[in-house]
């Protein structure tokens, strides 16, 4: 198949990451899930003692730090100055602080020009909250995935219980995924928010694969290959 780039955008826990990665691995395509340089930023913040609030000196130190996405077959390894951080980055410390850092400008316009030369060869899967609308506007597919507040909070709550994680209560987690939806959508650059020729797709109903199909569907329509 010939190749080109699918943007798929979405608030938090909307399945982004499974789906991306599952259909980057039919079409042999790369998989680029771009909060996860958000949060390799957040967690050199962190390491370093910063506040996310120093501005200058978080920026400063994003300039400096090198991060890697590396593709496996497992997914997307993250690391940071050489450091393997896939697991760390994921972690509640991490998560209650990256809205912060992805609302500085400096620091979305270094990661976005980071992720139009990762993007430039084509063939690339990536999922993020403004690929669509800012880092890949001319991307062949883009997809909007959505699902209700509460079916995201119970998807991350089952992932959580299936990897031994109590940290959080379902309700908890309702209360944070509505949080970063604000925080998301609210911010004043770059929200979250659907590009124009996206496709919206709710799959507040819908399994994994049936999504997965359906964007696969998509792409056999829309680019004519097989
Ligand atoms: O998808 P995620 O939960 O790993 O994203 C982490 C944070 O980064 C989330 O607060 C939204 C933000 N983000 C962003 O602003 N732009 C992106 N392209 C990807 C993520």
């Amino acid at each position: 198949m010939e190749k080109f780039n699918i943007a798929i955008d979405g608030p938090a826990g909307a399945g982004k990451s499974t789906i991306a990665r599952l259909v980057a691995g039919a079409l042999g395509f790369v998989y680029v899930d771009t909060g996860a340089m958000y949060r390799a930023v957040t967690w050199k913040v962190q390491q370093e003692g910063l506040s996310p609030h120093q501005e200058s000196e978080v920026i400063a130190l994003a300039r400096r730090m090198r991060i890697e996405l590396i593709p496996r077959p497992e997914g997307q390894q993250v690391l940071v100055d050489g450091i393997d951080v896939t697991k760390d980055i994921r972690t509640t410390a991490i998560t209650d602080h990256v809205s912060q850092i992805a609302s500085i400008g400096d620091i979305r316009q270094l990661l976005v020009a980071m992720q139009k030369q990762m993007a430039a060869s084509k063939g690339i899967v990536m999922d993020g909250r403004d690929i669509g609308t800012h880092v890949l506007p001319d991307a062949e597919i883009k997809i909007f995935l959505t699902a209700s507040v509460k079916e995201r909070a119970e998807r991350r709550f089952k992932e959580m219980q299936d990897s031994g994680n109590s940290e959080m209560t379902l309700s908890q987690l309702e209360q944070d995924i509505a949080r970063r939806d604000q925080l998301d959508q609210e911010r004043e650059i770059s929200p979250l928010r659907k590009a124009q020729d996206a496709i919206l797709m709710d799959s507040t109903s819908m399994t994994i694969d049936e999504v997965v199909d359906q964007i696969l569907g998509l792409c056999k329509d829309k680019v004519g290959g097989g």
